[in-house]
C-alpha cells in the first residue's frame, strides 16, 4: 500500500516535521488522521456510521466492530493519500486503546499492530479522553498546559485537572449516564432521532428554556460529579403526562429546557472547579462541546470570571484520529511506548 510521493509531502517532509499516524475505532467512527509534529493536521477522514445505527435507535456493538473491519483500510489508504505520505514517513502509529466498546477498539488496534510490524513503526496507545483534550491542542496552537478541561461526550462526563501532556487527575464524573447519552434518550422521548444532541441543539434555538422546569441536579455541597439520569426521567414522565392529557408535546421547549437544566449545572461546576483549582483557562472537549448552547453560556460564565475558554471545532469535538495522533505525539515525547501485547480496556480509567 505504498503511495506516491506529493508535492505536499516533499515540502513538508523536508523540514524535518515528525509524522504521526492517529487510529480511533472506540464507538461508531472509524477515523485515520496524519498530523505533523502533534498539531498540524494533514488529513483527518472520518467514516461515520451514523447512518446505520440510527435504525436502531443507538450504536448497536456487533455492527459497529464489522464496519469498522470494513472500513478500516480504505480510511487508512484516504488520510495517507490525503497527506500525501507513504508508510516509510510515518513516525509513530497512536490508536485508540481504550475506553470503548472492546470489538470496536480490537479492530482499530489489530490494524495499528499490524502496521507497526510491518513497517517497523512505533506504536504508542492512547486514552480515548487525553485524546479528546488533546483536539485542544491542535485547534489552538498556543494553548499549553496546565488548564481545567470539562470532557463531555456520548460515553464521558468528567471535570480534569490537567497539569501537563501526561499528566492529570479526574475531580469529577457522572455517576450515571454520559451528558450525550441523556441527550440521545431526551431526543428519543420526544421523537428526534438519532444522534439526539445536534438535533436538540437545533430544536431548542426555537424554544423557551423557561418553559418547563427540569431538575438541576448538583449533588452534595461541592460535589463536581454528574447526575443526568434525573433529568431524563423528569422529561419522560412530563411527556408520558402530556400523552395522557392529551395534548401534543412542545418538542423545541422540551429540547430547550432539557438542554438549559444540563447546560447550568455543567457551566456552574465547570467554573466552580477552576476556580477552586486557581486555574485561569477552561478547555471544553468530546461531542456535547459543539453544542451552542454549552458554550455560549461557559463562554459568559468565563468571562465573567476573567477566565479564558477553549473549545474545538465541532468537528474535533466529536471522535477523530487527529486528537487521538495528537495524543499519541506527546505521550511518545515522553517516552511512552507499546508492543504488539497492546490490549483494548473497555472501562480505561484516566
Ligand atoms: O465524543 P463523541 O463523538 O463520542 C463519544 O466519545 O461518546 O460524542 C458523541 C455525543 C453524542 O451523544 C451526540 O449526541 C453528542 O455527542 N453531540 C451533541 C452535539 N453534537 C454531538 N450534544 C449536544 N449538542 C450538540 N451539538
Ligand atoms: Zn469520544
Amino acid at each position: 500500500m505504498l503511495l506516491r510521493k506529493s508535492g505536499l509531502h516533499e515540502r513538508k517532509m523536508k523540514n524535518g516535521k515528525f509524522v504521526t499516524m492517529g487510529i480511533e475505532s472506540s464507538c461508531d467512527e472509524t477515523s485515520v488522521s496524519i498530523v505533523l509534529d502533534g498539531r498540524e493536521v494533514l488529513s483527518n477522514i472520518i467514516s461515520s456510521q451514523i447512518k446505520v445505527h440510527k435504525a436502531f435507535g443507538g450504536v448497536v456493538p456487533e455492527i459497529a466492530s464489522r464496519h469498522h473491519l470494513e472500513n478500516i483500510n480504505s480510511v487508512t489508504d484516504s488520510a495517507m493519500e490525503e497527506a500525501g505520505v507513504s508508510w516509510e514517513d510515518i513516525d509513530l502509529i497512536g490508536v485508540t486503546y481504550g475506553p470503548g466498546l472492546v470489538g470496536a477498539l480490537l479492530i482499530g488496534i489489530a490494524s495499528a499492530k499490524a502496521y507497526s510490524l510491518a513497517k517497523n513503526i512505533p506504536l504508542v496507545g492512547v486514552h480515548h479522553i487525553q485524546g479528546h483534550i488533546s483536539a485542544n491542542y491542535i485547534a489552538h496552537p498556543e494553548l499549553e498546559p496546565p488548564f481545567t478541561a470539562l470532557v463531555i461526550s456520548g460515553g464521558h462526563t468528567n471535570i480534569v485537572e490537567v497539569e501537563d501532556y501526561n499528566e492529570c487527575r479526574v475531580l469529577g464524573s457522572t455517576r450515571d449516564d454520559a451528558a450525550g447519552e441523556a441527550f440521545d434518550k431526551v431526543a428519543r422521548v420526544i421523537g428526534l432521532g438519532y444522534p439526539g444532541g445536534p438535533l436538540i441543539d437545533k430544536y431548542a434555538k426555537e424554544g423557551n428554556p423557561q418553559a418547563i422546569e427540569f431538575k438541576r441536579v448538583y449533588l452534595e455541597k461541592g460535589s463536581l460529579d454528574f447526575s443526568f439520569s434525573g433529568i431524563k426521567t423528569s422529561v419522560l414522565n412530563y411527556v408520558n403526562s402530556m400523552k395522557q392529557a392529551g395534548k401534543e408535546i412542545p418538542v423545541a421547549d422540551v429540547a430547550a429546557s432539557f438542554q438549559a437544566s444540563v447546560t447550568e449545572v455543567t457551566v456552574n461546576k465547570t467554573v466552580g472547579a477552576a476556580v477552586s483549582m486557581k486555574k485561569d483557562r477552561i478547555v471544553m472537549a468530546g461531542g456535547v462541546a459543539a453544542n451552542s448552547e454549552l458554550r455560549r453560556q461557559m463562554q459568559e460564565a468565563c468571562k465573567k470570571k476573567g477566565i479564558k475558554l477553549f473549545c474545538p471545532p465541532p468537528v474535533l469535538c466529536t471522535d477523530n484520529a487527529a486528537m487521538i495522533a495528537c495524543a499519541a505525539y506527546y505521550k511518545y515525547k515522553a517516552g511512552g511506548k507499546d508492543d504488539l501485547t497492546l490490549d483494548a480496556f473497555p472501562n480505561l480509567p484516566l
